[in-house]
C-alpha cells in the first residue's frame, strides 16, 4: 500500500464528514467544511489515500496564522491504524508548517485518548493546560504544544 497526501477537495467532503463522525464522534458538517475550504485562508485540510486505489486512509486539518498553527482534525481509518500512517501524516504536516514559517504548534486532545497523547509526546508535544468541557459530551481536553 503506497499512501499519498494531497489537498482536500470539495468532492471529499461527504467522506470526511462520515469519517469525522465515526472516528472522532463529531464533525464540522458539510456546509461548514465547504465554506472553510472555499473561503477560510487560515485553514488547510489534507487527505491521505492509497496511491493505486485512491482508498481513503486518513485526514489532517490545520489552522495557520504564522508563526502560530493548530491541529484541528487528525485521524487514520480504524482498519489501518498503528501501521505508521499517522506518523506519515504528522511528518508531512510538521514539514509543511515549518516551510510556511510556523514556529509554535498546538492541539487539543481528549484526556482519555492515551494512544494519541502517547504519539504526541513522542513527537515532542508537551502538556500546557486543561481545557474544561472542551468536547460536546463534556470531556476535558489537554492542550499540548510543540515548538517547530
Ligand atoms: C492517533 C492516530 C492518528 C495515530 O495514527 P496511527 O496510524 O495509528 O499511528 P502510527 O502507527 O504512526 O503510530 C504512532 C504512535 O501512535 C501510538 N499508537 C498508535 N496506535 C497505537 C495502539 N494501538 N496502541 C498504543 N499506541 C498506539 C504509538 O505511540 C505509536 O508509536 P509507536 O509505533 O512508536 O509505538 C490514530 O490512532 C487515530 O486515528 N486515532 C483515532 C482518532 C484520534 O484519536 N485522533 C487524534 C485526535 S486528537
Amino acid at each position: 500500500m503506497k499512501p499519498i497526501i494531497r489537498a482536500m477537495r470539495g468532492d471529499d467532503i461527504p467522506n470526511i464528514v462520515y469519517n469525522d463522525r465515526r472516528i472522532l464522534g463529531q464533525s464540522l458538517g458539510e456546509e461548514t467544511l465547504s465554506s472553510e475550504l472555499a473561503e477560510n485562508q487560515f485553514t488547510r485540510f489534507f487527505v491521505m489515500e492509497d496511491a493505486l486505489t485512491q482508498r481513503f486512509l486518513g485526514h489532517i486539518g490545520v489552522w495557520i496564522d504564522v508563526p502560530l498553527a493548530s491541529i484541528l482534525n487528525f485521524y487514520v481509518v480504524p482498519e489501518e491504524q498503528h501501521k505508521g500512517l499517522g506518523s506519515n501524516l504528522m511528518d508531512f504536516i510538521l514539514d509543511f508548517l515549518k516551510k510556511a514559517g510556523v514556529n509554535t504548534l498546538t492541539l487539543e486532545v481528549r484526556q482519555s485518548n492515551e494512544i494519541a497523547k502517547a504519539m504526541y509526546r513522542q513527537y515532542g508535544f508537551s502538556f500546557v493546560s486543561i481545557r474544561k468541557n472542551y468536547y460536546s459530551d463534556g470531556e476535558n481536553a489537554d492542550l499540548m504544544l510543540k515548538n517547530l
